[in-house]
């Protein structure tokens, strides 16, 4: 299938992914879901270190599921559509590389759903925020009434979801869902930069530390501790950490390998 909806390219083993439906402000349909899919499939075969993810233009990042196909579903679709957004979502979120969502303008509903499954929110001075789906006489079904309260606290999800209102990125920021807001023209770079730090570190250890935030999330907190160990242990049986601690009782910078 030519993928025409979400772009794929790879530059110095960081891969970015730009959402390309401009005309509809990068709305999410099915087929755009099926090209992210796929496009996640490549970073679990291993075709960058890392994933950004913005969108097309100058306007939205993603402005939401695509109105004009909801609007039509029958229940039975409308769950379907649901499954396969989270599907995707936890696919990207599960993801072994860091992922970073470039937010360069509308993040809403579907939108902001993307970006909360991302590991890292930046966003340019543009960028505007909201799950406006109560304006719709819908709820989020991409994660959002989930992992907005997961990431931001319960109290302010809940003003954001009951609301419906969007809120610029300096809000977002107050809130927890962006950690910095740049000038249009430096986000990218600023997210290459900061993913260039990522990547510098053991990479096996950068991945650990991930699997084990998202696997600890939704376990209580002495389960979470046992994870911790075995990932805290598992990483003394790698050439990587071995290196990285000599390295440091040397004064020297580790050279990591990951294994
Ligand atoms: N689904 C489908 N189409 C969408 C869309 C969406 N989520 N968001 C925007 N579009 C389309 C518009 O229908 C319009 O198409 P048209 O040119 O054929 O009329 C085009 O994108 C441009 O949007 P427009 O509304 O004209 O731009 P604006 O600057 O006046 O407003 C927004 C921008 C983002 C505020 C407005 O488009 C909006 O509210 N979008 C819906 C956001 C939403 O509710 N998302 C959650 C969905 S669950």
């Amino acid at each position: 299938m030519a993928r025409d909806n979400v772009l794929f390219e790879v530059e110095d083993g960081i891969g970015l992914a730009t959402f390309n439906r401009p005309e509809v402000l990068n709305a999410l349909d099915v087929r755009t879901l099926e090209e992210l899919d796929e496009v996640v499939g490549e970073l679990e075969r291993g075709a960058a270190r890392a994933l950004v993810l913005t969108g097309a233009g100058d306007r939205a990042f993603v402005a939401g599921a695509d109105i004009a196909s909801m609007a039509g579903m029958s229940v039975a679709e409308a769950r379907r559509f649901a499954e396969r957004g989270h599907a995707v979502l936890d696919r990207l979120e599960r993801l072994p590389v860091p992922t970073v969502a470039a937010v360069n303008g509308y993040a809403l509903g579907g939108g902001c759903e993307l970006a909360l499954a991302c590991d890292l929110v930046y966003a340019s001075e543009k960028a505007r925020f909201g799950q406006p789906e109560v304006n719709l006489g819908i709820v989020p079904g991409f994660g959002g009434t989930q992992r907005l309260p997961r990431r931001v606290g319960p109290m302010r999800a809940l003003e954001v979801l009951l609301t419906g209102e969007t809120f610029d990125a300096g809000r977002a920021r107050e809130l927890g869902l962006v950690l910095e807001v740049l000038p249009p023209d430096r986000l990218l770079a600023h997210v290459r930069a900061q993913l260039w730090k990522i990547l510098s570190r053991g990479p096996l250890a950068v991945a650990q530390a991930k699997r084990l935030v998202h696997a600890g999330a939704g376990l209580p907190l002495g389960a979470a501790h046992e994870l911790e160990r075995q990932g805290f242990a598992a990483l003394f049986a790698t050439e990587d950490a071995r290196e990285g601690m000599r390295a440091f009782l040397e004064k020297r910078p580790p050279r990591f390998r990951g294994v």
